[in-house]
C-alpha cells in the first residue's frame, strides 16, 4: 500500500493518449516519460518507455545522449529488469536509484523481441508472428526507432547509444547493422553513437571452450572435471558442425541440448558454480538456493531471475507482481491479456525461434568497418560469458598484443577496477571483481567505461562517482 501511494503520488501524474498511424503513445503530464506501442509489424506490437533525464545539460558541442537498453534472456524484459533492477531512475520498491544512468543520459527502454515483457503479438497460435532470428528482431527494433525518432526533431538531436547485456549483444549487433542501413537510405533519422556489449553472447563457441579451462585454473573444477566438460564439448561442437554443414540456415537444437548438458556436467563438477559469478555457489544465490529445482535450471532460463533478488525487492514482492500491479496500472495502455512472465526464454527455446549458438562476430567487424565506436565490457568472474571465451574471439589477436591501461574510481588510485585497450574505433575493458551483471555489481566502474568510451566527460563522472561512493 505505501508503494501504491507513492506511485500515486510522484510517478502518475497524467495519461495522454495520441492516436497516430499504428503506435500508441502516452506519458506523463510533465512530459519527463513517454511510452508506446508500435505496431512492428501487423499483429506484432512492441512496448518502449522514455524517460527525460533532470540532470540534462545543454551543450551544443556534445549532445546530451540517450541510451537504448538492450537486456538479454533472449527474451527477458528490458521495461522490467534493465529499468527497475539495474539502471533507470526507480529501483524495484519504486525508490530513486542514486545511481541510475539517466545522471548520464535519456533511457530508452523496449520490451524486445516482440513476445517479451509487454511486447505482444496478436495471435499467440500463429507461428509466423514471433522473430525467427537476431536479424529479425532488429530489424523490428529499427522499425521502432523509426516510429520514435523519425519526424521528432528534438530526439534527433541525441545521439543514440545501444548498451547491451548478454543476450541482447547480438540484437544490438544486429541492430547496429540494421540501423545504419536504415540511416544511409533515408528512412530512420538518428545519429548513432556507438554499441556497448556488456559480458555479451557474441561467440557462443568462444564461450563454451572456455568453460573448463578457467574452472581449472581457479580451482573450481579438477582434472575429472576438465575431462568430463572436455567430452561434452567435443559431442556440442560436432553437433554444431554438423548441423551447421547440413543447414546452412541453422537448426540450432540438438547443439542447444548439448549445451544445457554441458551445463550439467560443468555444475555436478564444480559442486554446482554459479554461472554468473564462479566465485560464489550457485545455492548461494539469494532466489536460487530457496527453491530444490535450482541445480536443473540452466543458465539461461536463471538470467532474469537473478537481477530479481532481495536486494532489490523485498521478499514478499517481485518483479512480475511490481509489473502487472502498479507499473501497469501507471502505463494505462497494456491489454489486460498480456503478462508479464518472469522468464521468457522458453517461449523463443520452444519455438526455436531465436538461433541461440550463432556467432555474431563477423557483424561486429563490419560495424568497425563502418566507423562506429564499439565498447566490450567484461566482468572478471563471469563465467556464461566468460573473459577469456571474449579474448579468444577471432581478429583479436593482435589488438590483444597491445598494451592496455589501469583505471581506478573516484580518484582513489590504490585500487586497480579495470583495464582498457584501445585500438581505434574499438576499447575493450576488463572489469575487476565483477561477474555477469557488470551494471548491477559494480556500478561504478561502470560508468568509467561510459567515461572512456567518450560518451560524457570526464570530470562529471569524477563529481558522481564521489557523490555515489559507498
Ligand atoms: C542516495 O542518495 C541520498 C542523498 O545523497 C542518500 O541520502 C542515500 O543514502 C543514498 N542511497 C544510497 C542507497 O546510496
Ligand atoms: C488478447 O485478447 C484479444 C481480444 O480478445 C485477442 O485478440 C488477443 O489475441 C489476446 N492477446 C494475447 C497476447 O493473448
Ligand atoms: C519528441 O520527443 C520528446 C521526448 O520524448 C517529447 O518530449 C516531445 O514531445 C516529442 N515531440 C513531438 C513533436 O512528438
Ligand atoms: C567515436 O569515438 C570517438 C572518440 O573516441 C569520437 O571522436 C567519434 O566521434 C565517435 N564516433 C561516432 C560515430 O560517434
Ligand atoms: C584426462 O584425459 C587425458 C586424455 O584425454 C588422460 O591422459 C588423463 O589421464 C585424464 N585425466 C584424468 C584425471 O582422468
Ligand atoms: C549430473 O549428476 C546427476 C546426479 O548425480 C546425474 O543424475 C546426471 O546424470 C549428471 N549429469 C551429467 C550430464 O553427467
Amino acid at each position: 500500500m505505501a508503494k501504491k501511494i507513492f506511485f500515486l503520488l510522484f510517478v502518475v501524474i497524467s495519461l495522454s493518449l495520441l492516436h497516430e498511424d499504428q503506435a500508441i503513445t502516452a506519458g506523463t503530464e510533465d512530459g519527463s516519460e513517454q511510452w508506446g506501442y508500435v505496431e512492428v509489424r501487423p499483429k506484432a506490437h512492441m512496448f518502449w518507455w522514455l524517460y527525460k533525464s533532470p540532470y540534462r545539460v545543454e551543450d551544443p558541442s556534445k549532445p546530451w545522449p540517450i541510451i537504448l537498453w538492450l537486456q538479454g534472456g533472449p527474451g527477458a524484459s528490458g521495461v522490467g529488469l534493465g529499468n527497475f533492477l539495474e539502471i533507470g531512475p526507480l529501483d524495484g520498491n519504486l525508490k530513486p536509484r542514486n545511481s541510475t544512468w539517466l545522471r548520464k543520459a535519456d533511457l530508452l527502454f523496449v520490451d524486445s523481441p516482440v513476445g517479451t515483457g509487454y511486447s505482444y503479438v496478436d495471435d499467440v497460435y500463429d507461428r509466423s508472428l514471433p522473430v525467427k532470428t537476431d536479424v529479425e528482431a532488429a530489424i523490428d527494433l529499427t522499425t521502432l526507432l523509426k516510429e520514435v525518432f523519425n519526424g521528432n526533431e528534438s530526439l534527433q538531436q541525441s545521439p543514440l547509444y545501444v548498451v547491451a547485456e548478454s543476450y541482447g549483444g547480438k540484437f544490438a549487433v544486429a541492430l547496429g547493422l540494421s540501423a545504419l542501413k536504415a540511416i544511409e537510405a533515408g528512412e530512420l533519422n538518428l545519429k548513432l553513437g556507438g554499441i556497448a556489449l556488456g559480458d555479451s553472447w557474441i561467440s557462443p563457441e568462444d564461450f563454451v571452450l572456455s568453460w573448463g579451462p578457467l574452472l581449472k585454473a581457479v580451482s573450481r573444477i579438477d582434472n575429472n572435471g576438465l575431462n568430463a566438460s572436455n567430452r561434452f564439448k567435443m559431442h556440442l561442437f560436432a553437433v554444431a558442425q554438423m548441423i551447421k554443414q547440413q543447414l546452412a540456415e541453422g537448426q540450432y537444437t540438438k547443439a542447444e541440448h548439448s549445451f544445457f548438458l554441458l551445463e550439467e556436467v560443468i555444475g555436478n563438477n564444480s559442486n554446482f558454480v554459479d554461472f554468473y559469478n564462479f566465485m560464489l555457489d550457485f545455492d548461494n544465490d539469494p532466489i536460487e538456493g530457496t527453491t530444490n529445482e535450482a541445480s536443473r535450471r540452466t543458465s539461461t532460463e536463471r538470467y532474469s531471475k537473478y537481477l530479481d533478488s532481495s536486494r532489490s525487492l523485498s521478499t514478499s514482492d517481485d518483479l512480475p507482481t511490481l509489473m502487472d500491479g502498479v507499473i501497469r496500472e501507471k502505463l494505462k495502455i497494456i491489454p489486460t491479456n498480456v503478462t508479464i512472465l518472469r522468464c521468457t526464454y522458453a517461449r523463443f527455446s520452444k519455438k526455436k525461434s531465436i538461433n541461440f549458438h550463432s556467432t555474431f562476430l563477423l557483424q561486429v567487424d563490419e560495424l568497425l568497418a563502418k566507423g562506429i565506436n564499439v565498447t566490450v565490457y567484461n566482468g572478471q568472474l563471469d563465467l556464461i560469458c566468460s573473459t577469456p571465451g571474449a579474448e579468444s574471439w577471432e581478429g583479436l589477436k593482435t589488438f590483444l598484443s597491445l598494451d592496455r591501461s589501469p583505471l581506478y574510481c573516484g580518484g582513489d588510485d590504490s585500487v586497480t577496477q579495470a583495464f582498457l585497450k584501445s585500438y581505434k574505433n574499438f576499447h575493450f575493458y576488463w572489469i575487476l571483481g565483477a561477474g555477469h551483471f557488470v551494471s548491477h555489481t559494480i556500478f561504478i566502474v561502470h560508468l568509467y567505461i561510459l567515461v572512456a568510451t567518450k560518451f560524457f566527460s570526464r570530470s562529471y563522472i569524477i563529481e558522481t562517482i564521489q557523490f555515489l561512493k559507498f
